[in-house]
């Protein structure tokens, strides 16, 4: 069935996540490539993320999953993890789900997309996230999608190896 586009891009658009994307996200959650990007080295069951989901799914906002355009595949999701609907700041976490997909601007241009729905659509007033030192792609993207970075957490975590720093980079709607 085609999906529903809720924030239509080029390359890239945010479309409304579904029961079906389990099967990839279950995948995902357990490929070291990508998940030592976003935290410690754990292995997840297909309930615990379907649980994620479902909870994603009940909600209906702040969860998007990402579609490539041209061949209508999902290839990663973002999201806002905590959010302060008072206060209207929110942490963003985003992730492609392939490892073929990365470094090709997808990234980038799905964060522009949930930046125009944060501060467009539903108009935020603060966007933040926590990006790790052992990752210089990520860091490179957030810069590209107009992030300063504000704080270093030295040693924060334990990531295959070593401890990584955490980088906090935030954006104001003034600055979009
Ligand atoms: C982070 C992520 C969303 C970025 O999306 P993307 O589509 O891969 O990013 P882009 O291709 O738009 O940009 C990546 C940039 O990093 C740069 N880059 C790649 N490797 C790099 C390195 N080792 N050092 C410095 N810069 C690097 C690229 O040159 C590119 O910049 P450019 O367009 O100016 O050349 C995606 O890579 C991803 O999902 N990664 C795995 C999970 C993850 O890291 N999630 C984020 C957790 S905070």
């Amino acid at each position: 069935m085609e999906r529903i586009v809720f924030v239509p891009g080029e390359s890239v658009s945010l479309v409304i996540p579904e029961k079906q994307d389990l099967d990839i996200m279950y995948k995902w959650i357990n490929n070291i490539n990508l998940i030592k990007y976003l935290q410690p080295i754990r292995h997840n069951t297909r309930e615990t993320e379907e649980k994620f989901l479902n909870d994603k799914l009940e909600k209906a906002d702040k969860f998007f999953v990402i579609m490539q355009n041209d061949t209508k595949e999902i290839i990663g999701s973002v999201w806002f993890n905590e959010f302060d609907d008072f206060s209207r700041n929110w942490i963003i976490w985003i992730c492609l789900y392939d490892e073929n997909k990365l470094w090709k601007w997808y990234g980038s241009e799905a964060m522009k997309l949930f930046l125009k729905y944060a501060f467009e659509y539903i108009w935020y007033n603060k966007v933040k996230l926590q990006v790790f030192s052992n990752n210089p792609r990520a860091i490179a993207s957030y810069k590209k999608c107009w992030f300063k970075e504000v704080w270093i957490f030295r040693q924060e975590l334990y990531i295959m190896w070593e401890y990584v720093d955490s980088i906090a980079m935030e954006m104001l709607r003034s600055e979009y």
